[in-house]
């Protein structure tokens, strides 16, 4: 990119217009520049985290937003401002409240992280999320372009960002060959990013960033008419814009095959056991899962279920897809009159009432399963 011969005052206001741009008769292109006179007109403005932007509150937009479109994120992370208004509320709260209220956003390791961060920042910063990149990147799931995006949002300190709607608008602007998870690539697009990042209007820049990676330079048909970078963009050079960045290598995805133990008591109740901590659905409410119909036998005569295949309904097999392995799950439908299993740990099973289903975060298939099996015993 260009050279800048603007020179931008340090003391310009954050809100000020630069009339040194304006005016220059030796302007060149400025990447900053062209991105700040855009988000001045297109840019968004009043997501619900740009009002009052403190720290506490652009980390939970962050994160929330890792893996989540605005528009699903905007009433989840309303009602997590309601219930937990500040760090000292969240960190007091059980897990299970917070699991609860990321019910349905998926990937909820960011939940736990989110929890178990809020209560280090107590222990170890004084309740104060810390203002240095650093400090911020050891806290668990706070990578370093979410200590960037927060500092710069919430603190106005000139840190560069690198989410995904980043990458793909320098991996275009720059026309950089390869495929951003590459070693190579990720640390040529860190040095761009931090090249381009300005030292005034940081936080407006950062927002403009992003904005335009979501709303113009998107994935498929990127709308280059539009774009305030189009003049001095290399991909918009060639025949296909959106080829950049290439696409990660494909390799096909491993089955695992399970199969849960829907089990339904004569109180609409279906027993859900705990997930362990780590690991898929990790604090959720799951179903009880073996690897073979052997395992989920030997488990039936454990608990005193005689005739697992008593039920005269079934339910569908369905398939739940992570980022590594394909889970292809086969639910077996089984009633018990005696509600009362011997041997059960308190803190680590639930009789879940599907009629008034107590307010805990179960794993997303396990809900579609239920929800289908309620379906079913209402017809
Ligand atoms: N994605 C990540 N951070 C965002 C933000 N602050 N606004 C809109 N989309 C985002």
């Amino acid at each position: 990119f260009g050279p800048t011969r603007i020179f931008y005052p340090l003391y310009l206001a954050k809100h000020q217009k630069n009339q040194y741009a304006e005016t220059s008769a030796v302007m060149t292109f400025s990447f900053a520049e062209s991105v700040l006179v855009w988000f001045d007109q297109n840019g968004r403005k009043d997501l619900p985290w740009q009002q009052n932007p403190t720290s506490y509150r652009v980390w939970i937009s962050e994160i929330m937003l890792q893996q989540t479109q605005v528009a699903t994120v905007i009433p989840y992370y309303r009602r997590f401002m309601e219930q937990f208004p500040g760090l000292a509320t969240l960190a007091a709260a059980p897990l299970d409240d917070v699991l609860h209220l990321w019910s349905g956003l998926g990937y909820y390791a960011r939940a736990r992280n989110l929890h178990k961060a809020a209560l280090l920042v107590c222990e170890q910063f004084d309740g104060q999320l810390p203002e240095s990149l650093e400090a911020l990147q050891s806290l668990p799931g706070i990578g370093r372009s979410t200590a960037g995006a927060i500092l710069s949002l919430a603190c106005g300190q000139k840190q560069a960002i690198l989410d995904g709607n980043v990458k793909r608008v320098l991996a275009r602007f720059h026309a950089l060959p390869g495929w951003p998870g590459q070693a190579a690539m990720l640390k040529q697009l860190w040095q761009l990013t931090e090249k381009h990042t300005p030292d005034y209007r940081v936080a407006e820049y950062t927002q403009a960033m992003m904005d335009l990676g979501a709303t113009v330079c998107t994935r498929n048909k990127p709308a280059c008419s539009k774009c305030p970078l189009l003049t001095a963009c290399k991909a918009q050079k060639t025949a296909n814009p959106a080829q950049y960045p290439s696409p990660k290598p494909k390799r096909s995805l491993p089955v695992r095959d399970i199969h849960m133990a829907v089990l339904l008591n004569n109180n609409h109740s279906v027993l859900l056991q705990k997930r362990p901590p780590a690991g898929i659905w990790g604090g959720l409410w799951s179903l009880p899962e073996f690897e073979s119909m052997q395992a989920l036998y030997q488990w039936c005569d454990a608990q005193g279920v005689s005739d697992p295949e008593k039920a005269n309904r079934t339910l569908p097999e369905l398939r739940h897809s992570f980022s590594h392995f394909h889970l292809q799950i086969t639910p077996h439908l089984m009633v018990t009159e005696n509600p009362v299993i011997a041997v059960m740990e308190a803190d680590t099973t639930l009789w879940y009432n599907m009629d008034q289903p107590q307010r805990v975060g179960v794993a997303a298939p396990v809900s579609k399963l239920l929800g289908q099996l309620s379906n079913q015993l209402r017809t």
